[in-house]
């Protein structure tokens, strides 16, 4: 495995490959990042994973400085993954000049949920996605569905940039209680840890609902949140939305059992943690 930090050398190091498979990252690699790269190694080319912590998709409050940088950790995982490149720009590499050319989803998509309580968060995500294909030029590319909604953004960025990369989503995994791999699990305490769960169980409750309009889905999605409020979270949004588009579903289309995502997003002391379940 090569470990690349410079453009140039990437380049060289990919000319002549046809099918090379990317999962992009931001470090601090767990077995979830681990499934990607193995889906990514079932599509036959040279898989390239990418450590870049992304500036433009932190907030000035957010934990960009916080964030664990562990490039040889994580390097000494990748490898036995049969990960070909691990591609780890620094951000003069990546950033030579400010970034002033952005990717601007759609407000309907990106600025609901997580991009309304993360203001410009998937532009930040969908420019350093859409520069990172520019550097990779992969055939094939792999997204969490644990990031339910940044997997939809770049999904329609890659459509209507009529780019040839293929977006695969791979399963969230999750740890023996449940809850969703994160990076942003290393911040937990211990006791905070056995509470992380939580998330994972109001968002099954939800489900459980999803398809039961004689239970309205305000109501559905306030017992959810007071749940966690009790147990001492504090949640921005924990709601039943129409897979298709993120979109709150309509009771006839809850009857007609239509495909739905439940998604919630709460803070935990200091740490914001997310996940999702389909139903
Ligand atoms: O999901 C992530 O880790 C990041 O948002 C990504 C896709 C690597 C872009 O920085």
């Amino acid at each position: 495995m090569r470990v690349i930090h410079t453009l140039a050398e990437l380049r060289e190091a990919l000319a002549g490959h046809a099918r090379t498979a990317f999962v992009p990252t931001m470090g601090n690699l767990h077995a979830g990042h681990l499934s990607l790269v193995r889906e990514a190694k079932r599509h036959g080319g040279p898989v390239v994973a990418s450590i870049f912590v992304n500036r433009l998709q932190f907030l000035p409050h957010e934990d960009f400085d916080q964030y664990p940088r562990t490039l040889e950790r994580d390097c000494a995982l990748l490898a036995p993954e049969g990960c070909d490149i691990v591609f780890a720009p620094s951000e003069r590499e990546l950033y030579p000049e400010p970034q002033a050319y952005k990717v601007a989803p759609p407000p309907a998509l990106a600025d609901i949920l997580e991009g309304e309580f993360r203001p410009g968060f998937f532009t930040g995500v969908c420019t350093v996605v859409m520069k990172l294909f520019q550097c990779v030029q992969p055939a094939v590319a792999v997204f969490g569905q644990k990031d339910y909604q940044q997997l939809m953004v770049i999904r329609g960025m890659v459509r209507q940039f009529a780019m040839p990369i293929e977006i695969i989503g791979a399963p969230t995994v999750r740890a023996d209680d449940g809850l969703a791999l994160s990076s942003r699990n290393g911040y937990l305490g211990a006791s905070e840890r056995n509470e992380a769960v939580e998330l994972s169980h109001v968002l099954q409750q939800l489900a459980a609902g999803a398809h039961d309009p004689a239970r309205a889905l305000a109501a559905l999605e306030a017992d959810a949140a007071a749940a966690l409020r009790g147990r001492g979270w504090a949640p921005d949004y924990l709601t039943l939305r129409r897979r298709a588009d993120l979109l709150p579903p309509t009771d006839e289309e809850r009857l007609n059992r239509i495909p739905m995502v439940a998604l919630g997003a709460a803070r935990l002391g200091s740490t914001r943690l997310i996940d999702n379940l389909e139903c």
